[in-house]
């Protein structure tokens, strides 16, 4: 398969590595008045993160590549930038939906690498996960605004 697409992966991987160390961070420290629906919300994302950090691993390593395996290998590959800091409740959703939209933008980069290598098994792992991304951002915009 093309270097071009392993390469995708490898980052996809990276990056969603980034996000899901930062979901449980805000789920551990999301306070106030929201805490409970968002410790909630943060918990069932971290988990949905972990099932696609599996399937791009998995996907790199199908198509002839190999996953980053080391945390730091994750963080000089990712796109994605750590939050060492605890935001409030409406800060880490509002950097949820940026870092949802740069994955968006990185999946359908992934997607149209695959799609030129006429790899229809990396498209259909990635677009599956991109809708679901869509439909996230869509309730995390919702929620702030209220
Ligand atoms: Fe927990």
């Amino acid at each position: 398969m093309s270097n071009d697409l392993i390469k995708n992966l490898r980052t996809l991987t990276a990056d969603a590595t980034v996000l899901y160390q930062k979901l449980r961070h805000f789920h551990w420290n999301v306070r106030g008045k929201n805490f409970f629906g968002l410790h909630l919300k943060f918990e069932e994302l971290y988990t949905e993160w972990a099932t696609h950090i599996d399937s791009f691993a998995e996907r790199s390593l199908t198509v002839g590549g190999r996953p980053p395996v080391t945390l730091k290998e994750n963080l000089e590959l990712s796109r994605l930038k750590e939050q060492p800091e605890t935001l409030n409740d409406k800060g880490m959703v509002a950097e949820l939906i940026s870092d949802l939209n740069t994955m968006v933008a990185n999946l359908g980069q992934t997607i149209e690498v695959a799609e030129k290598a006429g790899d229809r098994g990396s498209v259909a792992v990635l677009d599956g996960v991109r809708e679901g991304q869509e439909k996230t951002i869509w309730m995390l915009r919702a929620f702030l605004e209220g």
